[in-house]
């Protein structure tokens, strides 16, 4: 049970370091016929590469998907899916002097007291780099979500540091104004201002959290499964896997515990919901609503700031990093929050479909 693998029916199983000579994956039961093709990747892996902006960290990888498998004429053949990217701007020197430290807030320390070996070089499997082939493979599921369903699954960052956007309570995110500025934020009047601020903490040497927000809209209702594979469950154990994931919300979240029942129950109406606090998801079952995940994220622990730990021996040392992180880990886990999000729905259609197929669309059905 090592864990390398996530899903029941759509399976991914990664594999790689941040600096070993490739990292890759191996989905098992994808459906056959999804029309897929080399430069399918490249939206979304560009858009959780580093490297795009000076307000993430500087390796320059090309991210260039090789598909070694499952796929015939451009098109999925039911058969496992490997995918393979090439690593080609690791920097190991970087980290030559850390390699006996123990990095504070990194899983150094962690991976040393369990396996008794590791691979130190940015961070080895530890290493974000690994979340590449998670939207890699998410690509995939994706497309076949929307083109099957009209399902749509996006993100956006919801808070930075403590800044949050300029949107009164319900306002509806504009997804055009998300892709076009480099922090995936809804406002764009705002960007200047944390350009300013991300500028300012990298001077200081410092970093900063986030909060991301995804949204999957059209999901029909019946996804999920009571009881120990609830979606909401689910969304919480895949989205907690994400490196720096310190906390997920669904719908209202912990919000829920100052509200009152009559504010919070989400009433039904014959024309919709009257409100979404339940995020979709009503015992561990889609309604049909929006499905509202949320993660925050902490701040980047490779920082220029100085700080304590210790090396192999034991004794204390002082920690500074070098090599090139991001100052936020949160801008760029947007993709990487919405492609954790599409695998679990796709592996709960997959499974809606094998076990309640034949039930079709049950009536009442709420808009
Ligand atoms: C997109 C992304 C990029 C990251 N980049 C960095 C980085 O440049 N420097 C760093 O110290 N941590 C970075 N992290 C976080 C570490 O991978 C993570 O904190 C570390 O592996 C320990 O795991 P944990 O925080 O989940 O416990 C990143 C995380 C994400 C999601």
């Amino acid at each position: 049970m090592s864990s390398n693998s996530f899903g029941k029916l759509f399976t991914v199983t990664t594999f790689g370091e941040s600096h070993g000579p490739a990292i890759g994956c191996v989905i098992d039961g994808c459906p056959p016929g999804i029309a897929i093709a080399p430069q399918d990747f490249a939206h979304d892996l560009s858009r959780r590469a580093t490297g795009k902006s000076r307000f993430t960290s500087q390796r320059h990888e090309a991210d260039e998907v090789e598909i070694l498998s499952g796929v015939y004429e451009n098109k999925t053949t039911g058969t496992p899916i490997a995918l393979l990217i090439r690593n080609t701007d690791a920097r190991s020197k970087d980290y030559d002097e850390l390699l006996d430290t123990f990095r504070p807030g990194h899983a150094d320390y962690t991976y040393w007291q369990k396996y008794g070996i590791r691979d130190p070089r940015g961070g080895g499997r530890a290493s974000a780099r690994e979340t590449t082939m998670r939207v890699a493979a998410a690509v995939i599921a994706k497309k076949w979500l929307r083109e099957k369903f009209g399902v749509q699954v996006r993100g956006y960052l919801a808070q930075i540091g403590d800044v949050m956007p300029d949107l009164s309570k319900g306002a509806v995110i504009d997804f055009d104004i998300v892709e076009s500025n480099a922090f995936f934020w809804p406002v764009a009047a705002q960007v200047p201002r944390l350009e300013k601020y991300i500028d300012a903490l990298r001077k200081d040497g410092d970093s900063v959290g986030a909060r991301v927000d995804v949204v999957a809209s059209n999901v029909p209702p019946g996804w999920g499964e009571p009881v120990y594979g609830k979606l909401d469950a689910e969304l919480a154990s895949a989205l907690m896997s994400i490196n720096a994931v310190k906390g997920v919300e669904i719908g209202a979240g912990f919000a829920s515990v100052s509200q009152r029942g009559s504010e919070h129950r989400d009433e039904l109406r014959s024309d919709g919901f009257a409100s979404n606090h339940a995020g979709g998801i009503l015992g561990g079952i889609t309604s049909g609503q929006d499905v509202l995940a949320s993660i925050a994220l902490k701040p980047t622990s490779s920082i220029l700031k100085p700080g304590r730990s210790v090396n192999l021996a034991g004794e204390q040392v002082e920690v500074r990093s070098k090599g090139r992180h991001d100052p936020c880990v949160g801008i760029r886990a947007v993709p990487i929050a919405e492609a954790m999000v599409a695998l679990v729905l796709i592996d709960q259609a997959l499974r809606h479909r094998a076990q309640c197929g034949d039930v079709g669309e049950v009536k009442p059905r709420i808009a």
